[in-house]
């Protein structure tokens, strides 16, 4: 390995790959050392052109594992020979076997003189898989270039294993804000411990998210309907304000979309516990739907509280904030409820105080090719303590979901 970083992607502002944020369980795997960093991008990465193509696809790759894998990274791997893929797999399942694994597979006696693009450090670790480095050595790999440094405790170091076992190793590739945009939960997770926190809103021309307040109004169409679907099946939970849930009357669950591994939970920020028992929400139920919680003041009417529990939901008493309800009192408890990701999908209040208090760091905007007027709501509060939209990086590059398109920012800080 040698010693400097890669200059084309040590740009924080360089657009980099859609991705996404999975859901956390307490067994994790890799094990991570509470507090752990990312490592620094330390050792590079002698990365020609066609490195970063092939990275690339292995990250493509990975990404097929949304929604399935968490709370482990998403994971792919490419073994190239001779200007040919010989093998190519992805961490398809939460406990099954890693990329590089699965690639090898394919490989067979091909991966011998390969090369092997990863997009995450190989593991060296015996954790529910026996470690990547040993299965690389073994098949003959003869170099690895990979993305992402792994920061686990116990799981990183994979890198320089190899390279004293004598393969020529290039990474990490990617710039830690690349690195974590791919796997933003995961990174998260090791640095803070708390949950990863995206906003997603669908909204006009004009920046509105509803004609008027407290209307149900829809923005985008069914091919942003459907991605919104997949975005929520890769996230530990999913929540809006008690105005949402008046207005919507949302199911929260994933329907247009492949299930994930463990439907999201589905949250409600109701300090007077107004939520309807019969409210869609609380009908809707099957594998599919994810339990119902409902965060409340501690103070909120003993008899819609007990209505709600009868009629099914998590009742959580959070202490009262200005706003509604303290946002670090919920996280806490999605904390605690093994949720390791939350997709924040409204309204513009609830929005409002994650953006302010700066605990949203990725924004899923939809935007719609229309306009709504004066009289709708505005996505965006203009107060004093609004985002600093500086902080904002694209994370993504635009994409269209029929007429709509798709910006991604993440927000520093993470
Ligand atoms: N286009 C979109 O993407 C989209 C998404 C969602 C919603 N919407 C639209 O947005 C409108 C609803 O928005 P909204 O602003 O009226 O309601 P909201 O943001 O959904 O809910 C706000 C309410 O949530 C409760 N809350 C608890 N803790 C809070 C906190 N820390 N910060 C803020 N609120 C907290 C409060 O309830 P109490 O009042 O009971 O105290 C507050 O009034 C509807 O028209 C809906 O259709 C659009």
């Amino acid at each position: 390995m040698t010693a400097s970083r890669p200059p084309a992607s040590s740009d924080p502002r360089r657009p980099v790959s859609p991705a996404g944020g999975p859901a956390a369980s307490p067994d994790a795997d890799p094990p991570v050392s509470p507090g752990a960093r990312p490592r620094p991008d330390a050792e590079d990465a002698a990365a020609s052109p066609e490195d970063r193509t092939w990275l690339e696809r292995a990250r493509r790759l990975g990404r097929a594992g949304w929604g399935q894998v968490q709370p482990n990274p998403m994971v792919g791997c490419v073994l190239v020979k001779d200007g040919r893929v010989v093998g190519e797999g992805h961490h398809a399942r939460y406990g099954g076997p890693h990329a590089e694994v699965l690639a090898l597979e394919t490989a067979g006696e091909a991966a011998r003189g390969a090369t092997a693009y990863v997009s995450l450090e190989p593991c060296a670790h015996h954790g529910k898989t026996p470690p990547c480095t040993r299965a690389l050595l073994q098949a003959g790999v003869r170099r690895v270039v990979y993305g992402a440094a792994d920061p686990g405790a116990e799981s990183g170091g994979g890198g320089a294993a190899l390279a004293a076992a004598g393969v020529d190793v290039v990474g990490p590739v990617w710039s830690e804000e690349e690195a974590r945009a791919e796997n933003p939960e995961f990174f998260h997770r090791l640095r803070h411990g708390t949950p990863w926190v995206a906003l997603k809103l669908a909204m006009t021309l004009d920046a509105r998210i509803s004609a008027g307040p407290g209307l149900r109004t829809r923005i985008t169409g069914p091919e942003a309907e459907r991605e919104v679907h997949r975005l929520r099946s890769g996230f530990g939970a999913v929540v809006v304000g008690s105005g949402t849930a008046r207005a919507d009357d949302p199911r929260l669950t994933v329907r247009e979309a492949p299930p994930g591994r463990v439907p999201p939970r589905r949250m409600v920020l109701d300090p007077e516990a107004l939520l309807a028992p019969d409210a869609a929400l609380l009908r809707e139920g099957g594998a599919h739907a994810g339990p119902v919680d409902v965060f409340v003041a501690p103070d909120a009417d003993g008899a819609r509280v007990r209505r709600l529990r009868d009629a099914g939901a998590q009742v959580h008493p959070v202490p009262r904030s200005p706003e509604g309800l303290e946002l670090g009192v919920v996280l806490e408890t999605c904390s605690a409820l093994g949720v390791g990701s939350l997709l924040c999908e409204g309204g513009q209040a609830l929005a409002a105080s994650f953006l302010r208090e700066r605990r949203a760091h990725r924004l899923y905007l939809f935007v719609a090719p229309r306009t709504l007027g004066g009289e709708g709501l505005p996505a965006f509060t203009t107060d004093a303590g609004a985002l600093d939209w500086r902080a904002a990086r694209p994370a993504a590059p635009p994409e269209l979901f029929g007429p709509d398109a798709l910006l991604v920012y993440d927000l520093d800080g993470d």
